[in-house]
């Protein structure tokens, strides 16, 4: 193993899109941000200055940290922002993932801009479990918006209302030619016949999860979330903000007579506030002699229909992890302790002397178990190591909605939420079971829900409202998918199991920004165990002050 280093410089670059130019928060002046490339076992150190006015943090999304929670990255967990012409360095070894991550800003709505791939190849002489592709390609989805995405969020937060959606869906940071005034803004795949490319999904838009297909090729998924899974063969992806996956596309043995469409575009558009565009790019193949381009025919795939539920609920249940003798599915097969916690909307009260122009004159708010997290002014990670809880946070996480009702009947009348700063704790190696259930106040919605410092089992999902006494019947605890972000059916539930082995502050949250935003977050402290190995190491000399 080797260490490898990297400089992020927090910098703002023009960039155009759609016919806009404008200065966006950038890495190094790159948008996408630069690859980050290591592998299995390396230690990684990346040292962020922030040249810029905002506050900023960098989270290394689906690493697992182990005893280096302080290199989590996300505001107010972890750390405190890294201040204007400040400098951290993230420090942290990558240990048992191999695949494809991503990095992301983690703080307000940075991550529009600030986000790239991290890509983990394979220990030195170990291979993957399927033959070397021929190329691996970062695929990226993210949102351009023509205004400035911090201001799109902070009015939302201060009028209380739905936040302004983007004005593309991009590809590698392009939108492509379907939209107005971007013919030129188009991604490229240029591949050779006969050959196995592997592409690099990354599903970083803010808030939505995306369809894609290629047109004319099938892909083969043979990896989620930096974790192996039984190789399948699908035309169509879903793929929620967090998660990754990477797929096989094996190209045409000759050389077609066409170019091939690449689209993706939303799963949902659940408070009717989302937009259905379409991102493209261009597969094309290289020929000799390059024969006329133009007179090649451009395929489009067709795309399921908006809200497609039963195709998104069909895809996400062909993941199974490998599950073989190299590569174990560790699944807990017995409970320390069962949560069940709601998933959802609501709203909060008005402030006294302001209009707000939320639900019934209040302000939009999302919760977990009612509760809908409030950021504290500090640290909760440096409150918890240093025993300084006090007025920070407060270790009282309900493990049970505190109003349980019939998720997917009539709705109670009464959607506040209440605010506050609550963990749940867990002594070390706790195993545990989570049932997450989708509300539907407010509207039905999915919502792809992320845990940071672990992996976790899909061990149970379905529709309605959980069956505590039914469905366990039928948890699959011998090779359930392995992720760190799953999304939540709208007008259902999803059950994760995890063993409580890495001591910190974890944040659990919804990978949409705008539910993020409105506080569907809570966090989890897991305490050291008794071994040197099991404890948290203490805080780097430059982790930030509040
Ligand atoms: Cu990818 Cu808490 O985030």
């Amino acid at each position: 193993s080797i260490t490898r280093h990297y400089k992020f410089n927090i910098e703002l670059k023009n960039v155009t899109r759609l016919c806009h130019t404008k200065g966006i928060i950038t890495v190094n002046g790159m948008f996408p941000g630069p690859r980050v490339v290591t592998r299995e076992g390396d230690r990684l150190v990346v040292k962020v200055v922030n040249h810029v006015s905002n506050n900023i943090t960098i989270h290394w999304h689906g690493v697992r940290q182990l005893q280096s929670g302080w290199a989590d990255g996300p505001a107010y967990i972890t750390q405190c922002p890294i201040q204007t012409n400040q400098t951290y360095v993230y420090n942290f070894t990558i240990v048992g993932q191999t695949g494809t991550l991503w990095w992301h800003a983690h703080l307000s709505w940075l991550r529009a801009t600030v986000y790239g791939p991290l890509i983990i190849l394979p220990r030195r002489n170990t291979s993957y479990p399927f033959a070397k592709p021929y190329k691996e390609i970062p695929i990226l989805f993210g949102e351009w918006f023509n205004a400035d995405p911090m201001a799109v969020i902070n009015q939302s937060l201060l009028t209380g209302a739905g936040p302004n959606v983007s004005d593309a869906y991009t590809l590698n940071g392009l939108p492509g030619p379907l939209y107005n005034c971007s013919g030129k803004d188009t991604f490229k795949l240029k591949v050779k016949p006969g050959k196995t490319y592997m592409l690099r999904l990354i599903n970083a838009a803010l808030n939505e999860e995306l369809f894609f297909r290629i047109a004319n090729h099938t892909l083969t998924v043979v990896e989620a979330d930096a974790v192996y899974v039984k190789p399948f063969k699908t035309s169509i992806l879903l793929i929620s903000p967090g998660q990754t996956t990477n797929v096989l596309l094996k190209t045409k043995s000759n050389p077609p007579n066409a170019t091939f469409f690449m689209l993706a575009r939303p799963y949902f558009t659940g408070m009717g506030t989302f937009d259905n565009s379409t991102v493209a790019g261009i597969l094309e193949y290289e020929q000799t002699p390059s024969t006329n381009l133009k007179n090649r025919p451009l395929l489009k795939p067709s795309l399921p229909p908006i809200n497609a539920t039963n195709i998104a609920a069909n895809f996400s249940s062909k993941f199974r992890s490998l599950a073989n003798s190299q590569f174990p599915a560790n699944v807990p097969q017995s409970v320390d302790k069962k949560f069940f916690f709601t998933i959802g909307l609501g709203s909060s009260p008005c402030p006294k002397n302001q209009t707000c122009q939320g639900p019934n004159g209040t302000k939009f708010a999302a919760s977990v178990n009612n509760i809908s997290m409030a950021l504290p002014t500090t640290a909760l990670l440096q409150a918890h190591f240093f025993g300084q809880s006090n007025g920070v946070y407060t270790p009282d996480f309900p493990t049970n909605p505190l109003d349980p009702f019939n998720y997917t009947g009539t709705p109670p009348n009464n959607t506040l939420v209440m605010n506050g700063t609550k963990a749940v704790v867990l002594p070390f190696n706790t195993t545990v079971e989570l049932v997450l259930q989708d509300t539907s106040i407010l509207g039905a919605e999915s919502h792809p829900l992320h845990l940071h410092g672990y992996n976790f089992f899909v061990v149970g999902q379905g529709f309605g409202n959980f069956d505590p006494k039914k469905d366990p019947a039928n948890f699959n605890l011998v090779d359930p998918v392995e992720r760190n972000t799953i999304g939540i059916p709208s007008g259902g539930w999803v059950v994760i199991r995890f063993r409580a082995d890495n001591p910190g502050v974890w944040l659990m949250h919804c990978h949409f920004d705008v539910h993020l935003s409105w506080g569907l977050r809570m966090a989890w402290i897991v305490l050291d165990g008794k071994l040197p190995n099991q404890k948290l190491l203490p805080p780097p000399a430059d982790l930030p002050k509040c």
